[in-house]
Parts: structure tokens; C-alpha cells; sequence
């Protein structure tokens, strides 16, 4: 058994609910040797996702209890909707031995709480999309019964597909609005970017590519340098210069109150499918 899971004791990990995001966790963790694969259980009704999780080399069943049976550490990772239902199902089968990981957006913690034995140890992490290229930006928070140990565990194990940073859970809806729904923000601005470039006669391919390449670039030089974004735009940006033109052309079409209203309403909406 890998290092991360088995000094916790985790002899294997579980998934409950076989998609997008349980795959993306799933490969960070067996990538980074952080577990290995035939130690991974996942759980789905059909088979349409869970060949992918065969092709890993991870063990599958059609079985959720099996899953809570075999593994001590859990990531729940089907739709929010779907999920009360399912931790009704498995509640029987948690003992005190469990940690339990939502990955369901708009789930609380005292929802989940709720449907589970008193003293689950329970967390819930917000991941978004980047986590297949072990590139995500995460937050997590935990449960009344998830101590530090817990934390630094799930900490220990997500680094594996990125950065994961613990929160207030009032902050995670947050998180959902700025970097869950983010991806799409950045690429609609990606596209825009691009098409800029085809409209000046670059062939589309390459402008896509460029413009990728510069998102992926200028977020290593803030992240590496540790820069506030206004100073490296500053640095960029020579008195009469091609910047500034372009800049005050992104001003007069509002670019930056549109991006913080665009976070600001996905944030508010991720409330709003929180208190349903
Ligand atoms: N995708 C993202 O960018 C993102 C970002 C942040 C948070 N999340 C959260 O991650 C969770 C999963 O999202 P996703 O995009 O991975 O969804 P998805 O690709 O649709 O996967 C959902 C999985 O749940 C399984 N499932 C359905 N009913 C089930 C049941 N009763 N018991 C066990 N498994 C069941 C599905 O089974 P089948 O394989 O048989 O269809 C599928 O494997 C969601 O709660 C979402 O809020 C996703």
C-alpha cells in the first residue's frame, strides 16, 4: 500500500459514484503514488464509467455498501441530488473506523451529518475540473467529528491532484464561484482571447493554442512569484505602449466588474442550490 493512505491506516480508498470527478481524484492519487490502484474500490449503477476505472487497474462493484465494507477512507462523488439518498443507503454500513469525503457541491456538512451515524467523521472538499491534469485548485472543510489529523490527511492525499487549501465551509460556495465555475469563466476568455487573434488573421489552431499557452504561463509566473496580478500587469504594460491600448479597450467594455459579477452570481446560485 502507498504511503499517504497507509500510515492513515486507510488500507484502501473507496468511490462512491464512478464520474468525471472520482476518475480525476482517482488518477491524481494512483499517479502520484499515493495509493495503488488494486487498493481503489469504485461503485456506480452501470458500467459506463467504471470500465475506465477497470482501465486504471482499481477494482469495481455495483455494490455502495461493498464499497463502505472494504474501504475505511470514502470519497462520495455522485450528483448533490442523488447523494441523500445514497448515505441513506450506505449509513448502515459507517463505523467510527470511516472518513467520509463529499466532493457534491451544495452538500453541507450538516446535511451530510445528518444522514450519517452520530460521529461520522465527515469532510467535504470542492474540487473543479483541472484535477484530471493534477492541476486543480481545491478547498476543503471538515465535519464537527473531522479533527486536524483528518484534515491533514485529505490535505496529504488531494495534494496528488493539485492545490487544497482548508476553509470556513461558509467560504466553499465561495470556491464554487470563483474556481468550479471558473474553468468556464477562464475559457470563455481563452476563446475570446484567440478569436481576437483569428480576427487579426492568425490561423484559429495556433491562436487557440497561444492563448492557452499565455493563461497557463501568467498563472505560473503569480503563482511561482507569489505577485499580485496588478503588479505583473504593471510590469507588462510600457508608458504609450501596446498594453495600455489594449487594456483600456478591456476598461470600456467592463471586463473586470463583468468577471467579479460573473463570480458574484455563481456564488449566489451555488447558495441558492445549497439551501434546497
Ligand atoms: N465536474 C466538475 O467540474 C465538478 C466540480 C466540483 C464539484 N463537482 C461535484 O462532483 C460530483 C460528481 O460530478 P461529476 O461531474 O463527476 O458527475 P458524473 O460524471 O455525472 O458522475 C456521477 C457518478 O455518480 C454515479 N451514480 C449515479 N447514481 C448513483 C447511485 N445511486 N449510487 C452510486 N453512484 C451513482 C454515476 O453512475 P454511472 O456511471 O452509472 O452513470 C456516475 O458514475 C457532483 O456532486 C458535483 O457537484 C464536480
Amino acid at each position: 500500500m502507498a504511503a499517504a493512505a497507509e500510515e492513515a491506516g486507510c488500507r484502501r480508498v473507496g468511490f462512491v459514484g464512478a464520474g468525471r470527478m472520482a476518475e480525476a481524484i482517482a488518477q491524481g492519487l494512483i499517479q502520484a503514488g499515493k495509493v495503488e490502484a488494486e487498493h481503489v474500490l469504485a461503485s456506480a449503477p452501470s458500467d459506463k464509467n467504471l470500465c475506465r476505472f477497470r482501465a486504471m487497474g482499481c477494482q469495481t462493484t455495483h455494490s455502495n455498501p461493498e464499497v463502505l465494507h472494504s474501504c475505511s477512507l470514502v470519497f462520495f462523488a455522485t450528483k448533490p441530488h442523488i447523494l441523500p439518498a445514497v448515505l441513506v443507503e450506505v449509513a448502515p454500513a459507517v463505523t467510527a473506523e470511516h472518513i467520509l469525503v463529499s466532493v457534491a457541491a451544495g452538500v453541507s456538512l450538516s446535511t451530510l451529518e445528518e444522514l450519517l451515524p452520530p460521529t461520522t467523521r465527515v469532510l467535504r472538499v470542492s474540487p473543479n475540473l483541472p484535477c484530471i491534469v493534477q492541476e486543480g485548485a481545491m478547498v476543503m472543510a471538515r465535519g464537527r467529528h473531522a479533527g486536524s489529523y483528518e484534515a491533514q490527511l485529505l490535505r496529504s492525499l488531494l495534494e496528488a491532484c493539485g492545490q487544497c487549501e482548508e476553509v470556513p465551509e461558509a467560504q466553499v460556495d465561495v470556491h464554487t464561484g470563483l474556481s468550479g465555475s471558473g474553468v468556464a469563466f477562464v475559457c470563455a476568455f481563452s476563446e475570446a482571447l484567440a478569436e481576437g487573434a483569428i480576427k487579426m488573421g492568425m490561423p484559429s489552431g495556433l491562436a487557440h493554442r497561444i492563448a492557452a499557452q499565455t493563461l497557463l504561463g501568467t498563472a505560473k509566473v503569480l503563482l511561482q512569484k507569489g505577485q499580485h496580478p496588478a503588479q505583473l500587469r504593471t510590469d507588462v504594460c510600457t508608458p504609450g505602449g501596446t498594453t495600455i491600448y489594449g487594456l483600456h479597450a478591456l476598461e470600456q467594455g467592463g471586463l473586470r466588474a463583468t468577471a467579479m459579477s460573473a463570480v458574484e452570481a455563481a456564488t449566489c446560485r451555488a447558495r441558492e442550490l445549497s439551501r434546497k
